[in-house]
């Protein structure tokens, strides 16, 4: 067997989040959450099946990695390799499309480009569902980025019913993220480990999870009435909420940097001066601010001028996964 499928997938960025999970090996979440996948930041993965293979090759951004450093991949081949019941080692070349270093890099589009390759190499053929359904053993997010536009993802009752469904395409509603690029930190937690600290001991953990119900149902009712300002008071409000469970966990730690500071503080300036702009942030110091097209301009230049003109990128709702040649 020499089998070969490839595919792009294109990140996201959540509007209500994921943090927190109920089962750590299915990568099942404590709440539903909900995605708006993006057109600048993708992946393009290619898996190779190959019987002459002894162990699985991994090659990132055109480096070949250590076993080490291949381990979520290879874990991820290994639950394709025990769907479809075959032992074949895979040889997979993944190239992340981001403008720069700056931490953009993401496991959402990643695991969901895989997921895709991975399966259709494998032989499977999979609906949307079942293919979120398995990038979702990647990575969480991941499980968003299979589906275009605004995408939610179901928490389910267990394996078969924690899986993304569309809620709006990619150009239902014409908007923009503007992607701040801030520096990374030198220390660093991953969003695995953050959401684990934040769940065990944080004593807001259980009001976020009763919040974050009411944040999904009223952002779906923005997003069906296209209420731009609703859509970013919730969207701001439930990432601060999420920010609020790092702060008050125990050891307490935080992704805010003292630029990822600044810019939210020139995001809520700018709305102080009439236009509508909302910021979100993940589990890093970058942030994304939510602006509608007759605004972009003056958001961009406000931002560009604070952070140099190289440092913002401008995106749009993005397409689901892809399969290439
Ligand atoms: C803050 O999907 O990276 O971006 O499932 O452990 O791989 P794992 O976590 P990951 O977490 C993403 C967290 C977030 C919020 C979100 O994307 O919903």
């Amino acid at each position: 067997m020499n089998k070969y499928a490839k595919a792009r997938a294109h990140t996201n960025i959540a509007l209500i989040k994921y943090w927190g999970k109920r089962d750590e090996r299915l990568k099942l979440p404590t709440t539903n959450s909900l995605s708006l996948t993006l057109n600048q930041f993708y992946t393009d993965t290619s898996v190779q099946f190959d019987e002459r293979l002894v162990s699985d090759q991994v090659c990132f951004n055109g480096k070949i990695l250590d076993q080490a450093a291949a381990r979520r991949i290879t874990n991820f081949l290994d639950v394709v390799r025990t769907q479809t019941g075959m032992q074949t080692k895979a040889r997979v070349q993944t190239t992340n499309n981001v403008p720069t270093a700056a931490g953009l890099a993401s496991s959402a589009s990643g695991f969901a480009a895989l997921a895709a390759a991975a399966s259709r190499a494998s032989g499977m053929r999979l609906n949307h569902r079942e293919l979120s359904r398995l990038a979702r053993r990647g990575s969480g997010s991941a499980t968003r980025s299979i589906d275009g536009g605004f995408v939610e993802w179901h928490r389910g009752i267990g394996d078969r019913t924690s899986f993304a469904t569309p809620v709006a395409p990619k150009d239902y509603w014409d908007l923009n993220v503007l992607a701040i690029l801030i520096d990374e930190q030198p220390k660093k937690i991953s969003s695995s480990k953050g959401m684990q600290l934040s769940q065990a001991t944080s004593p807001y953990y259980a009001e976020w999870e009763k919040l974050c119900k009411q944040d999904l149902k009223k952002i779906k009712i923005a997003i069906k009435t296209k209420d731009f300002e609703q859509l970013g008071r919730i969207a701001e409000e439930n990432a601060m909420r999420m920010h609020a469970l790092t702060l008050s966990a125990s050891p307490d730690f935080s992704y805010f940097a003292a630029d990822s500071l600044k810019a939210m503080r020139l995001v809520q300036q700018l709305r102080a001066n009439g236009i509508p702009c909302y910021f979100t942030m993940d589990a890093g110091p970058n942030v994304k601010v939510l602006v509608e097209p007759e605004n972009r301009a003056s958001v961009l230049s406000t931002l560009q001028a604070a952070f140099g003109n190289d440092k913002v990128v401008v995106a749009a709702p993005g397409p689901g996964v892809q399969y290439l040649k």
